[in-house]
């Protein structure tokens, strides 16, 4: 059963009536631009066709009720009194009650069915598109005006200050804005973005190593630190302004790790702007290799890859018809993306993964995706 017909059925069991809307929010992969978000840096991500869905009724009073179809769980919270720790998928929509509010939002109270296919832990973003499937009820339910770019900055500040994780802006923005057969460019200083479509003998292959790292969340706020500390040592606002020259320059000053660090970061800011001219040519070859070297710099110099990703990625590229590969999202585990030449798509999508099960014993998932649009609703009745 799709998503969709699961949040609908769903609430009809459970209501028996139709939901007044359905709102989806997408997940996404990152084509290029890894770990730049937080250094106000740019990135090159697209939606995917994977998505969080909600089914609401709105109510007259101030409870939110929701559903979790996929766990049989029920979360019951007055919008008068929020508390943090209720677990997992709960913090992130009682957090996003929390960061509207913040903004002096008045919400009404609603109550409905979530579910959703965005692989939970693989670095497809599956908590931004819970997060802005939640917003975009609670703004139908509470009669708010729709603005993509600020409800993904809410929906940020619901994940780095609810649930405390100080992730960048990248994942709700692309949510959030992403479109149709295009991958979006986002300067994460302005959040201005730009679309990039996608040429239509390429395809982007996503490829699960299914390994998975606890302890993401402290790694990832102490790589930001480091960045941050970098960009301190230049006097500059973000790493976005520090330049290769500059860094190369103060390398003698800077312990090693930093200096790896920021040369990932600065050379990725590059590479994301070399890689959008290279798709606007549908210039498949340079992208590829733009991608295979913005993963050697996190494997070498950021060092947020692991073997099974390595191997992934190497295997990938060595398949005919595949332009380049890379590990995608915040590493440590989850997901390489690739981009092949579609008509050798399938071929490459049966051979990857025989050739990942026999080095590692592991049974990867793939997953064949097309750009998406962005949030978005459907009225029911
Ligand atoms: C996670 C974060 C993003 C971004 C990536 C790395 O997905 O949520 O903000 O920093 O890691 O590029």
């Amino acid at each position: 059963m799709t998503p969709r017909l699961n949040v609908l059925q769903g609430f009809q069991d459970q209501y028996s009536e139709k939901p007044r809307w359905i709102t989806r929010s997408p997940g996404r992969v990152n084509i290029i631009g890894e770990h730049t978000d937080y250094n106000a840096g740019f990135v090159l991500p697209m939606a995917i066709d994977y998505a969080a869905w909600v089914a609401l009724k709105p109510r007259s009073d101030r409870l939110v009720r929701v559903t979790a179809l996929d766990k049989d769980q029920t979360s019951e919270f007055s919008l008068d009194d929020l508390s943090k720790g209720q677990g997992d998928w709960q913090d992130y929509l009682i957090g996003v009650a929390w960061a509207l509010q913040q903004e002096g939002f008045e919400l009404n109270g609603w109550e409905g069915t979530l579910a959703g296919d965005v692989p939970i832990g693989a670095g497809l973003s599956s908590s931004a598109a819970l997060e802005l499937a939640v917003a975009r009820a609670f703004c139908l339910a509470s009669k708010l005006e729709w603005d993509p770019r600020r409800m993904a900055l809410i929906c940020q500040n619901a994940e780095n200050h609810w649930v405390g994780v100080n992730s960048g802006i990248m994942d709700q923005m692309v949510s959030a804005c992403g479109k149709e057969n295009s991958a979006l460019l986002i300067d994460c200083r302005s959040l201005e973005t730009r679309q990039v479509p996608l040429p239509d003998d390429i395809r982007v292959v996503i490829l699960d190593t299914t390994t998975r790292r606890g302890l993401v969340d402290s790694t990832y706020n102490e790589l930001r630190a480091q960045c941050e500390a970098v960009a301190c040592h230049f006097d500059a606002d973000a790493l976005r302004d520090v330049s290769l020259e500059q860094l190369l320059d103060s390398a003698g000053l800077l312990n090693i790790t930093l200096y790896h660090r920021a040369r990932h970061v600065i050379t990725e800011n590059q590479r994301v702007l070399e890689a959008v001219q290279a798709l606007e040519k549908g210039d498949g070859e340079s992208l590829g290799r733009l991608m295979n070297e913005s993963h050697r710099s996190l494997r070498d110099d950021y060092r947020v890859s692991r073997e099974e990703l390595d191997q992934m990625v190497e295997i990938a590229q060595a398949e005919p018809g595949c332009f380049g590969a890379r590990m995608t999202g915040a590493g440590f585990g989850g997901c390489a993306v690739a981009l092949v030449k579609a008509d050798l798509v399938e071929d490459f999508e049966y051979n990857v993964p025989r050739k990942f099960l026999r080095k590692t014993g592991l049974e990867p998932k793939v997953y064949l995706t097309e750009a998406s649009n962005g949030t978005s609703f459907e009225e029911i009745s």
